[in-house]
């Protein structure tokens, strides 16, 4: 049985057939042809924190391949106030086929796969958005039909978006470097692992403060929110330090020229990223925001759909 918690849960032919499997689902979808490798799967949808993208992604995505979803609300389950983790673990996997869970605390996505019988996904936690970063790399890909001599900047906030960019960019040999504000910077145990997996896929990832070096030669900026979910007491300090991390129109043309901006949403226009940018002919963001369904239809077959 196969969990995916973190990017490095995959290998790299892992994520290979997960973004073929992608491909193959999105021009079906886009043909109007069914395909329904999911009938009779049931998928809970666990949350602790509020959702656009994910809820509706994994919703729309599973019931198109055929299965079901049943979403369950941060008031619904409690995790871990009304019942305990593992009890949730144990009793959800007697109903369903597999969980996506999105949590506070990454400890409890891991006690959940812990004492779960069957997969569970990481819908995102204070630590990493495996799902999310998936979906962004193959949005790249597709794109600019490969990933090699690559160059993304991520800029901003080091936090699980930027962690599972680390660990994302390391596996498929992609150039990342990430400019945060000091204080700010990537988990300390993701980035020395994400170092010693890009030494061996050829690629460079580092953790700077300069955004402008970060962006020199990109071929992508990305940013997140300044303050994530969980920490909207810091929103205010935040929006004191974030400034000059700021992806606006000034930042974009100190990359290459044809650079692509992706933001993984919900954005605070006019804090992380400008109106016009954002808006801008080189933003990507809404493709990105759609791939989410289309790779997680890839991941969904990848665990519990044979293939
Ligand atoms: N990007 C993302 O995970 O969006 P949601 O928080 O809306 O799911
Ligand atoms: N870093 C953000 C990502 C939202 C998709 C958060 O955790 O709120």
């Amino acid at each position: 049985m196969k969990h995916l918690l973190s990017i490095a849960d995959l290998s790299r032919e892992g994520i290979e057939k997960i973004f073929k499997k992608t491909e193959e689902l999105k021009t079906q979808w886009k043909k109007g042809v069914v395909s329904s490798p999911l009938v009779g799967k049931s998928l809970a949808l666990l949350f602790q924190k509020p959702s656009l993208r994910t809820r509706v992604s994994f919703e729309v995505g599973v019931r198109q391949l055929g299965g079901q979803s049943l979403y369950l609300s941060p008031d619904e389950v409690q995790l871990g106030k009304r019942e305990a983790v593992k009890d949730v673990a144990k009793v959800l996997s007697r109903y369903v086929d597999i969980i996506m869970a999105r949590v506070f605390a990454h400890e409890t996505i891991v006690e959940l796969a812990k004492h779960s019988g069957v997969p569970v996904i990481n819908g995102l936690s204070d630590k990493l958005h495996p799902c999310q970063v998936l979906s962004d790399i193959y949005t790249i890909l597709e794109r600019r039909g490969g990933l090699k001599d690559l160059k993304v900047a991520f800029v901003g906030d080091g936090n699980n978006v930027a962690n599972s960019w680390l660990l994302g960019a390391s596996k498929l040999g992609i150039n990342l470097s990430v400019a945060t504000p000091e204080g700010y910077e990537p988990d300390g145990g993701v980035l020395a692992q994400a170092e010693e997996e890009a030494k061996s896929n050829g690629s460079r990832v580092e953790v700077i403060h300069d955004p402008v070096e970060a962006v020199k030669g990109a071929q992508v900026i990305y940013t997140d929110t300044w303050a994530s979910m969980g920490q909207e007491e810091e929103k205010e300090k935040r929006e004191r330090v974030f400034p000059p991390y700021q992806v606006n129109q000034n930042l974009l043309e100190k990359a290459k020229p044809d650079c692509l901006v992706m933001h993984c949403l919900p954005a605070h226009r006019g804090k992380e990223i400008t109106d016009e940018v954002m808006d801008g002919p080189q933003s990507i963001v809404f493709d990105q925001a759609e791939n989410r369904m289309h790779v997680q239809k890839g991941i969904l077959v990848f665990l519990i759909g044979g293939g």
